[in-house]
């Protein structure tokens, strides 16, 4: 029997942080026994809000090393870039006929994204953001889509242009779901609710223990809970929400002590920043073999996008036959 497909990616906006590891990777990397895996490199998407692409190639080589190190095997799961397979953009323009344009402006992380980023004046591209999304997860026939949570909403979107394009011109797609992960939002070091790099709020997988450390020792915790000894709340602390990820054994003293307050936020800090530098440590030795072997990532990408390819024509050829042949 043909195992299920997943599809997901990232736009290359540099070295990935744990957010992007608890939010989606981690799912990845557990994922890839059981179904067919296939991961999107973004790049086209980056112009949604980056129209400089000086970095964009080394961001994508940094994006890589980070899957790889952390468990993604290449073999298993085929990973490509978008602008490499130019059937994304062929069946990115279909489905661009297959939704309207207020279903799209009331899709929530073109809002979001305008807040964050302090855009003013919308461009074409951005709002169609998840059509082509939608191509990219459609192009591979994708059943399922680890994602976090912020791309629920692409999710829907969707799978309403899958339905609509099989109702007008014969079954060709699946109707995706998403596979969300427990941890689906890390929140940042700034004590907003989600790390992002353009927040400057994120602990790097490459980041050394010395730097772990320091970034936490200037994490935000309970405002309440000033000097040891104070009581605290563990439920509204960031460094308590990274426990309960990377230190999942100590959680009942340490939710205790934090709520007695025998336990200071510099020691229950440090002891995170222990606890995240250990699981980081095989993935920075792995970041190193790729770093010192870049022939090898390079391979990885052209076979990838052989194999990529190859999927993509093929849906491609399927569509053109249904909706052009008569
Ligand atoms: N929008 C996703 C993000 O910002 C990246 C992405 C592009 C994606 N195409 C995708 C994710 C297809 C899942 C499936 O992280």
């Amino acid at each position: 029997m043909q195992k299920k497909r997943i599809l997901s990616g990232m736009r290359p906006t540099g070295k990935l942080h744990i957010g992007h590891y608890v939010g989606a990777l981690e799912n990845w990397i557990k994922l890839q026994d059981e179904y067919q895996n296939f991961h999107l490199i973004a790049d086209y998407h980056v112009l949604t809000t980056h129209l400089n692409t000086d970095d964009i190639y080394q961001n994508t080589i940094e994006m890589l090393i980070d899957w790889l190190a952390a468990g993604l095997d290449p073999e298993k799961s085929p990973m490509f870039r978008q602008s490499q397979i130019k059937e994304h953009t062929e069946l990115h323009l279909i489905f661009s006929m297959l939704i309207t344009l207020s279903r799209l402006q009331r899709n929530p992380t073109v809002k979001d994204q305008l807040r964050y980023l302090h855009i003013k004046q919308v461009i074409y591209g951005h709002v169609g953001y998840p059509v082509l999304q939608s191509a990219d997860i459609l192009l591979y026939k994708g059943d399922a889509v680890p994602v976090g949570e912020d791309q629920v909403p692409h999710v829907e979107i969707t799978r309403e242009i899958a339905r609509k394009f099989n109702n007008q011109y014969g079954n060709v797609f699946p109707e995706p779901e998403p596979l969300l992960t427990k941890f689906s939002r890390l929140p940042g070091l700034n004590g907003d609710a989600k790390m992002s790099k353009s927040l400057n709020n994120t602990i790097l997988l490459s980041d050394a223990p010395e730097v772990v450390k320091s970034k936490l020792k200037k994490a935000v915790t309970d405002p309440q809970k000033i000097r040891k000894g104070d009581r605290g709340h563990p439920d509204i602390c960031l460094v308590f929400s990274y426990h309960k990820k990377f230190n999942t054994d100590e959680i009942p003293e340490i939710d205790a002590g934090c709520r007695s307050g025998k336990l200071g936020c510099f020691d229950c800090k440090m002891n995170c920043a222990e606890k995240i530098s250990s699981f980081l440590e095989p993935i920075r030795e792995k970041r190193k073999y790729y770093l010192k072997n870049l022939d090898i990532v390079k391979d990885i990408l052209t076979d990838g996008e052989k194999r990529g390819r190859e999927v993509a024509q093929k849906t491609m050829a399927d569509v053109r036959e249904k909706m052009m042949m008569g």
